[in-house]
């Protein structure tokens, strides 16, 4: 029998993303034959509890998708138990060995990871790091290079490196996956992929959510090492990276290293001038009033909810092309994009035309819409005596030659990974070299501003952040594709 024990059963991640996503694989009939899901938590609550929690959380995620059917529910509702555990103590994780038995084990730890590493030795002790066991740890793991390596030489003690699983569900999501077909599955865009043809590059992730009741875990780790350190580092790393000889786990990684161990150190004297932070102010989110960061924390805080960074990439493919990046809570819009800003043409024969800035831009949309479209200038159709020039949008989505098959449901990112972390296959996680250089490079940032002093710039809830983040474009003669 195949088990998998969500640590952390009953909390936020475990009841959001990660039963929901094993409701949709069940769903799909793509779990594995005979899986348990165990949920294992401190909470000293019944198994039925326990069930009886999942069903309203699933369902009300299902419902969200029409994919509610009472049968699926009745065959994961089968596989489902629960233990009261403290996971940090061999003793009291022996029964849950016992459950388990000796068939192949995958852990979730969807708890803090401060925890981490008494966790995994506890495990080790109770049997639970056996050959066939495997760990999947949330991110971020660890809050500097320090911590980092500390918890994952715990976990190197407890597991070899092919069984450990760190996620960073972006890397679940399909347009993500997208990025690498686009890049290496067709011929005509890889020749232009470089300096010679790329002014620059953005990536924004942009959330209008406030921090909101998260705080006590927010404050301590900020949007740097909350987004940055991870979600958007990886989303670079595939934009930047050299084409893998094939895509084989290590083959990938291996070029996304590359990529980390590129990108050029952010001095203390570079920080003032290609950082950016910024922290919330009252103001108006989606229509409402929002509250500012320090009203929800209930107390003053340096920890900045908005991070705007230049990052340059020290190789011969990208040097002289800036990557842009930001991410911030109660922006206007979710919206998550990776902007490919292609040069100007070299000579115009044209006359100036309107919106000539935003033609040679392709935009790689990975939420609210999954899509990739390409912005090109073209000839306004007529008669008028000299060419007129504007701007038009190719989608590359799903569907939109009327021809393609209608696109399947969105996956919630978890649902991929889940899967494959079953599977022992660890193409979408990350290395453990690949999360240390990128804790590397956020730590200089993190020392520049902690030796600065200098607090995060504000901004009103409901707005893309400082006018600073607007200022480090501005500087450079670009804007944001996505502005006020
Ligand atoms: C998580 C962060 O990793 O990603 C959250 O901890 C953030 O702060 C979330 O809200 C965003 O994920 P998504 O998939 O909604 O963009």
């Amino acid at each position: 029998m195949a088990a998998l024990i969500l640590f952390g059963g009953g909390g936020d991640l475990a009841m959001r993303m990660l039963l929901p996503s094993l409701y949709f694989l069940e769903h799909d009939g793509l779990l594995p034959d005979g899986l348990k899901i165990i949920g294992a938590a401190r909470s000293e609550e019944t198994a039925e509890d326990y069930v009886a929690k999942v069903h309203e959380a699933v369902k009300a995620r299902a419902e969200q998708d029409q994919a509610w059917d009472d049968h699926s529910w009745t065959r994961m509702k089968a596989r489902l138990d629960y233990l009261a555990v403290d996971a940090t103590s061999a003793d009291s994780l022996k029964p849950l060995k016992d459950k388990v038995g000796d068939g192949e084990v995958t852990s979730f730890l969807a708890v803090s990871p401060s925890l981490y590493g008494r966790i995994v030795t506890a495990m080790k002790a109770a049997g639970l790091a056996e050959r066939n066991c495997r760990i999947v740890l949330e991110k971020p793991v660890g809050r500097d290079l320090k911590s980092f390596l500390e918890i994952d030489d715990a976990v190197a003690h407890a597991f070899r490196e092919d069984q450990v699983f760190r996620i960073d569900h972006y890397l679940g999501k399909e347009t993500v996956q997208n990025l690498t077909a686009l890049r290496f599955g067709n011929t005509i865009f890889e020749p232009l992929w470089n300096n010679l043809t790329i002014d620059h590059v953005q990536i924004t992730i942009g959330e209008t959510v406030g921090v909101g009741d998260r705080w006590p875990y927010y404050d301590e780790y900020g949007a740097l090492r909350d987004m940055l350190q991870n979600h958007m580092l990886q989303l670079l790393c595939l934009v930047a990276m050299e084409p893998p000889s094939d895509l084989d786990p290590e083959s990938l990684r291996n070029e996304k290293v590359k990529v980390l161990r590129s990108l050029r150190p952010i001095t203390y004297e570079e920080a003032e001038r290609v950082t950016v932070r910024g922290q919330y102010v009252a103001g108006v989110s989606e229509g409402r009033p929002a509250k500012g960061y320090i009203e929800e924390r209930g107390a003053p805080s340096d920890t900045e909810t908005f991070v705007a960074i230049r990052a340059d990439i020290d190789n011969w493919r990208w040097a002289g092309v800036p990557f842009f990046m930001r991410t911030g809570k109660r922006l206007p819009e979710k919206r998550t994009e990776i902007v490919i800003q292609f040069k100007p043409v070299p000579h115009s024969i044209f006359d100036d035309e309107e919106g000539e800035a935003l033609a040679n831009r392709m935009i790689i949309e990975l939420q609210p819409e999954e899509d990739i479209s390409l912005t090109v200038m073209n000839k306004r159709p007529g008669l008028d005596k000299r060419m007129q020039l504007q701007p038009i949008t190719m989608s590359l989505s799903w569907g939109v030659d009327g021809k393609s098959a209608a696109p399947p449901r969105r996956r919630i990112a978890y649902e991929r990974l889940l899967l494959d972390a079953m599977a022992g296959d660890s193409t979408l996680f990350v290395r453990r070299d690949e999360a240390e250089q990128a804790w590397k490079w956020v730590d200089e940032v993190a020392e520049a501003w902690a030796e600065s002093g200098h607090k995060p710039d504000e901004y009103v809830a409901g707005t893309w952040g400082p006018d600073s983040a607007d200022m480090l474009m501005i500087r450079t003669g670009r804007d944001w594709n996505t502005t006020d």
